[in-house]
């Protein structure tokens, strides 16, 4: 038993006592102890209200507390709350005929799954079995999910504790990001150019015939928000066709109009074989993931066996809660809403960006976007280097605790500050988020240099 206070409440001393939280110490660890959530805010049980700039973990995108999803889920539970995934229902027609409307090109149908890991784990396997090749290529940057498969997948170091047992055949290049790009330039055209002749280089290295498929997150979430440069996605696309490769778009973050569209991949003009899909799927209120296929890749399972099942995919409540979603984001106009408010936002941040030393880089898509902190503008000293050990995070961790103190609720990860309110933000909320963030970088100011 770990005692953190004389003043932790039972209840999270007792979470503490029974819980192991995720991707932390636990000894010292201060959970927030909820009390309720209501639209982009959350309350916890010593009466502070916390804004939500984060939508938790970037899922709860139509806000908290939203009475249609709860009227659906009640409503089907009432109807039936389990059927093996193998049966026919009309929330499922209904469901199917609406993932298939909003999805880009011919992808017109869907395996579920229960969320984005075990997504992006079928959606490898569904390539792998079509094309019958064996190999992976995914970016270093990028995270696609914490099973062993799925973390396989991530570039992203929060595989390093399982290095060892990691799925093989997946190999990692470098990601075109043009603010700190591999290649040594600043110019988002050339960068751009670098990586697609590393991609093409690497499938000869690794051997055409070897490769399933390329993944890439729709648009970057947690490894930084590292916006594609112009025309990535429909370069990686046309080496992909040249070579018979199979592409994915890990839209778990990036999808359901976070970044003002249905998918972030259509802010490129691209259009995946395989898309995969979570969090905002249901708003955030269920757990469900999806992989939508294109006709072709279905066809072939017209006469081979789809070897893939898992007992909670299609699991009826979720889905009534995914078409719930999705009608509330259409009904409430929160697409338009992302991109108008992350318009909005984004120039709040670049006028954040020219008064505080320590901002270096401000990158936003829609309403998935973060900041990224510098001890020096010129030299892009990030305030905490990649992968920062906790040592490392002494100026981040001040950030946090202000942030906090101030009732501002997000993500802060290694030098970025992460930016992702529900899609239902208004003006006076942002507002006031931005002027909390204002007022609190003064404190990563004082680490510059
Ligand atoms: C891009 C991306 N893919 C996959 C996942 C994994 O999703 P889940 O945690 O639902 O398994 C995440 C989670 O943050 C993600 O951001």
């Amino acid at each position: 038993m770990q005692t953190l206070t004389q003043n932790t409440s039972t209840v999270v001393q007792d979470c503490l006592d029974h819980t192991l939280f995720p991707w932390a110490k636990q000894a010292g660890f201060k959970p927030l102890e909820i009390d309720y959530a209501q639209g982009v805010h959350f309350y916890t049980t010593d009466g502070k209200k916390y804004l939500d700039f984060s939508s938790q973990l970037i899922n709860m995108n139509i806000g908290h507390g939203n009475a249609e999803i709860l009227k659906a889920v009640t409503e089907q539970m009432q109807r039936f709350s389990f059927v093996t995934p193998a049966s026919a229902y009309e929330l499922k027609a209904e469901l199917g005929k609406k993932l298939a409307a909003i999805a880009p090109g011919n992808l017109n149908k869907v395996f579920y799954t229960v969320g984005g890991a075990e997504a992006n784990e079928n959606a490898i396997k569904i390539a792998r079995l079509v094309t019958g090749r064996h190999k992976i290529i995914t970016l270093y940057q990028s995270y696609h999910g914490a099973t062993y498969g799925a973390i396989a997948l991530s570039g992203d170091p929060r595989k390093f504790p399982v290095d060892k047992s990691l799925m093989p055949h997946v190999v990692h290049i470098e990601n075109p990001h043009f603010y700190r790009c591999p290649w040594g330039t600043t110019n988002e055209e050339t960068c751009k150019e670098k990586a697609l002749e590393q991609l093409e280089r690497v499938i000869k290295y690794e051997g055409e015939e070897n490769i399933a498929a390329i993944l890439l997150e729709g648009e970057s979430g947690t490894s930084g928000c590292l916006k594609y440069p112009k025309g990535y996605w429909k370069g990686v696309s046309a080496i992909a066709k040249k070579y018979g490769i199979l592409t994915i778009s890990d839209e778990v973050m990036s999808g359901f109009g976070r970044t003002g569209k249905w998918f972030g991949v259509e802010n490129h003009g691209a259009c995946p074989d395989i898309m995969t899909m979570a969090k905002g799927i249901t708003g955030g209120y269920l757990p469900l993931g999806a992989v939508m296929v294109n006709d072709e890749i279905a066809a072939f399972f017209n006469h081979h066996v789809l070897p893939l099942g898992l007992t909670n995919a299609a699991h009826p409540v979720c889905l009534a809660a995914a078409l719930a979603a999705i009608k509330v984001y259409e009904t409430g106009g929160l697409l338009e809403n992302a991109t108008k408010m992350g318009d909005y936002i984004e120039q709040h941040l670049f006028e954040i960006q020219k008064h505080h030393p320590s901002v270096g880089d401000v990158r936003i898509t829609g309403l998935l976007g973060c900041l990224e902190l510098v001890k020096n503008k010129n030299t892009r000293e990030p305030m905490a280097p990649f992968n920062a050990k906790a040592g490392e995070m002494e100026a981040m961790n001040k950030l946090s605790a202000r942030l906090n103190e101030s009732g501002l609720f997000t993500i802060l990860r290694w030098n970025y500050l992460f930016v992702a309110p529900p899609l239902i933000i208004n003006r006076e909320a942002a507002d006031h988020g931005l002027t909390i963030i204002d007022e609190a970088l003064e404190l990563t100011d004082k680490y510059c240099k």
